[in-house]
């Protein structure tokens, strides 16, 4: 790397909740997130950009069947699995994304494509004209595990108002159960930030329901910080969380100072949520008001996660 290269930074986070247990359930958690990590960290440091970097990493999330995004989505309560995810490249301060998409494996590629576009945020019509335009081939995200859990959920008339994030191999418990999303932010060796988030929503919710996560409140990125949230996607959306904590990096204050500003507050207006955060001096940061932030980072010397932190709502990881 030389001396006007920055030194890559990455966070990822595959929801939020309240504490996993099961230790079996943590390691295989440990385990997944450890290795996303490390193949999108090789990305950055192989000169990849930001944008690359965390639309690689959100692949590799929607894939693994354990988080609720892309394959391993929950269900709607009419057992559709409608997908939303966003993009924004920090470089160019261009958002773009889909919401409520079904049948294709990556909704992160949709959003990427329309990035070029002047139509940049398409919903379920639109996104499913452009999936035939692309040619994208048809897939069910579904899985066995969370067509049972929305059986399950169907016998009790859906009493539950959201499903599990994670997918441990058997139904999830109480316990586990949480806000699930799956999110990149990444620092590239150009200096360049950008975030991205992908979820299959709350789970059980009314058809048509929008998803915090491919808005600005969920997710949002400049030259200056990018921030991927997860949690209630009503939460996130009543405090516009990711664009509140990059606009007060904007306006002076140091990723950490804006990231506890935002969740004070959240905590007074009694919000359930979670966000990681990276700025341009490759400063990484999360934050949570939920039990559990279930995150993974590189920060240019070691892989670290949070899965275990009993310690402080907000951490900063830069070192
Ligand atoms: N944050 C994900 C959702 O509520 O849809």
């Amino acid at each position: 790397m030389s001396a006007n290269q920055q030194q890559p930074k990455l966070i990822i986070h595959g929801g939020a909740g309240s504490s996993l247990k099961g230790k079996g359930g943590i390691d295989a958690v440990r385990q997944s997130l450890h290795k996303i990590v490390e193949e999108v960290y090789a990305l950055l440091l192989a000169g990849g950009k930001a944008s690359e970097a965390v639309v690689k990493g959100c692949q590799l999330l929607e894939d693994e069947p354990r988080f609720n995004a892309g394959t391993g989505s929950v269900l709607q309560s009419d057992g559709q699995i409608r997908m939303s995810a966003a993009l924004m490249d920090g470089e160019s301060q261009r958002f773009s994304g889909v919401i409520n998409v079904s049948r294709l494996k990556n909704p992160i590629n949709l959003a990427k494509e329309l990035q070029k576009s002047d139509d940049r945020v398409l919903s379920d019509y639109g996104a499913a004209e452009l999936l035939r335009e692309l040619n994208t081939p048809v897939y069910n995200p579904l899985t066995d595990l969370r067509l049972q859990e929305w059986m399950e959920e169907r016998k009790g008339n859906f009493q539950k108002d959201m499903a599990g994030v994670i997918a441990e191999g058997e139904l999830i418990e109480e316990s586990s159960s949480g806000r699930g999303t799956i999110g990149v932010v990444a620092l590239d060796s150009q200096g360049c930030l950008a975030a991205a988030t992908s979820t299959g929503g709350k789970g059980f919710e009314k058809i048509g329901r929008v998803s915090d996560s491919a808005m600005p409140a969920g997710n949002y990125a400049t030259s200056k910080a990018a921030v991927s949230c997860t949690g209630i996607g009503e939460d996130i959306i009543d405090e516009c969380l990711a664009a509140r904590i990059v606009v007060r990096v904007t306006d002076g204050l140091s990723l950490a100072e804006a990231t506890e500003r935002s969740f004070i507050e959240a905590k007074e207006n009694q919000r359930d949520f979670g966000a990681i955060a990276i700025n341009a001096t490759g400063a990484i940061v999360w934050g949570k008001t939920c039990e559990l932030l279930i995150a993974a980072y590189h920060n240019g010397k070691q892989v670290g996660d949070t899965l275990d932190w009993t310690g402080e709502e907000l951490t900063d990881f830069t070192q």
